[in-house]
């Protein structure tokens, strides 16, 4: 059964964890609904893990509805979730309604993520109005990454923390149906995710939050370990298996042992 914003809302009511992953095409997409995972968020992770960029910053609206279209079609269950790139919707409301309406009209998408709290109130409520869910994403928010001075913990002060407590009561009441919580301290993601009656959805944001999210690159072990933060667990070492297999089928032609006679067309 298709996974809806009520099922997301209703783990919590239960008090039962979650999960949500990145992926950005369809493959990876049919493996995650494959396994179960009710959300799949198309982040704009797209521009560092995939297309090789050093920040956030580059992603397009047209790259984000290509790679989220995609998805939509690889899943079957999974709630998809496209992610607003930067400058989609940081520069007027109604810049934010055209492009998170063509997540939903063009993608297939099922709700929209965006960064940032009180400047962002008025495009969650406007959305919600229009009937796109909205995902909040608040603490470590990428897209500021030149304003914070790099990859950092952020609400470390208590002036930091008190406002990221209440960016997260304010997205809520704007109507935000989730919230993630990225690179923040555990006792501050306790105390949001008590506060808020939505589901908050971690990462590098401790063990209390109602979900957890990972990026595939990472999960998987794809990501150069060299650059991978604390909060990141390896589940797998696809890297290692890929650059095995590769170098299998190079050494395999080499030799003369591919292709074998029941490879081949007689
Ligand atoms: O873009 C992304 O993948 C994200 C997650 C890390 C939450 O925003």
């Amino acid at each position: 059964m298709a996974v809806t914003v009520g099922d997301i809302r209703a783990y919590k009511e239960r008090g039962e964890k979650f999960v949500m992953l990145t992926a950005y095409d369809a493959p990876s997409a049919r493996l995650l609904d494959e396994a179960g995972i009710p959300l799949i968020l198309v982040g704009d992770t797209l521009g560092m893990v995939a297309l090789g960029y050093d920040s956030t910053l580059p992603v397009t609206m047209d790259e984000m509805i290509h790679h989220t279209s995609a998805v939509v079609r690889g899943r079957t269950n999974a709630m998809v979730v496209g992610d607003m790139p930067f400058m989609s919707y940081q520069g007027s409301t109604e810049d934010g309604i055209r492009n998170a309406g063509r997540f939903l009209k063009e993608a297939g998408a099922h709700a929209i993520k965006l960064e940032g709290g009180g400047r962002v109130l008025d495009l969650v409520h406007r959305l919600t109005e229009a009937g796109i869910p909205v995902m909040g994403h608040i603490g470590l928010t990428p897209q500021s990454v030149n304003q914070f001075g790099g990859f950092k913990v952020q609400g470390k002060t208590q002036e930091a923390a008190h406002q990221i407590l209440k960016d997260a009561k304010d997205l809520e009441a704007a109507g935000a149906f989730a919230v993630v919580l990225e690179a923040v301290p555990v006792h501050l993601a306790e105390e949001v995710t008590r506060s808020v009656s939505v589901p908050t959805i971690g990462i590098g944001a401790g063990p209390a939050t109602d979900g957890q999210v990972l990026v595939w690159h990472d999960f998987l072990g794809i990501t150069d370990g060299k650059y991978l933060p604390r909060f990141v667990k390896r589940y797998a070492e696809l890297g290692e298996q890929i650059v095995d297999a590769a170098k299998e089928f190079a050494a395999d032609v080499a030799q003369g042992r591919f292709p074998a006679p029941e490879h081949t067309y007689k």
